[in-house]
C-alpha cells in the first residue's frame, strides 16, 4: 500500500518538473547570423532587418541560436565569462547556443589563430533586460542602421 502510494506521489510530483525538463523547438529561439572574417564579425538579425560589427545585442535569460558561419577561414567564437566557445568553419555551419544569466557586457575574443590581426578579432556581446531589448530590437530594425558600433582596443 504504502509504496503505491509513494510512487503516485511521486508520478504526479514528477509531471511539471518534466514539463520544465521539455527544450522549446528549435524554431522559437532566436536565431541571429554571425560570420567571421579576417578580421571582424558580421553580425545579422535575419528577421529584423538589423546588420552589426563586432558587436552582439541579446535578451537576458533567453537562449539565443547563433549561427556560426566564416567567410575565408577557421575563427573561434569564445566568450569567457559565458562559457562558450565554438568553431566557424568554412563552408559548414555551426549553431551556438547562448545564453546570459546578468545583463551586462561580456567581451569576446577569437580564439583561434587566422592571421595576422587575430589578436584585435574582438567583439562584445550587450546582454539586455526584456525591456530593454525590446526596445533596441524596435529601434535598431526600423532604422535598418549599419550601426557603428565597433568596440575595438586598437
Ligand atoms: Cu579570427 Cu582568430
Amino acid at each position: 500500500m504504502l509504496p503505491s502510494v509513494s510512487i503516485i506521489v511521486l508520478l504526479i510530483a514528477g509531471v511539471p518538473v518534466g514539463q520544465r525538463m521539455i527544450p522549446l523547438p528549435a524554431d522559437n529561439a532566436m536565431q541571429i547570423d554571425i560570420t567571421g572574417h579576417q578580421w571582424y564579425w558580421q553580425v545579422n538579425y535575419p528577421e529584423h532587418n538589423i546588420q552589426l560589427t563586432d558587436t552582439l545585442h541579446i535578451p537576458v535569460n533567453t537562449v539565443v541560436h547563433l549561427q556560426l558561419h566564416s567567410a575565408d577561414v577557421i575563427h573561434s567564437f569564445w566568450v569567457p565569462r559565458l562559457g562558450v566557445k565554438l568553431d566557424l568553419i568554412p563552408g559548414r555551419k555551426n549553431v551556438l547556443k547562448l545564453e546570459a544569466s546578468a545583463s551586462g557586457t561580456y567581451r569576446g575574443q577569437c580564439a583561434e589563430y587566422c592571421g595576422v590581426g587575430h589578436a584585435h578579432m574582438q567583439f562584445t556581446v550587450i546582454a539586455h533586460e526584456p525591456a530593454d531589448f525590446a526596445g533596441w530590437l524596435e529601434n535598431a530594425g526600423r532604422s535598418g542602421l549599419e550601426q557603428q558600433e565597433k568596440v575595438k582596443d586598437d
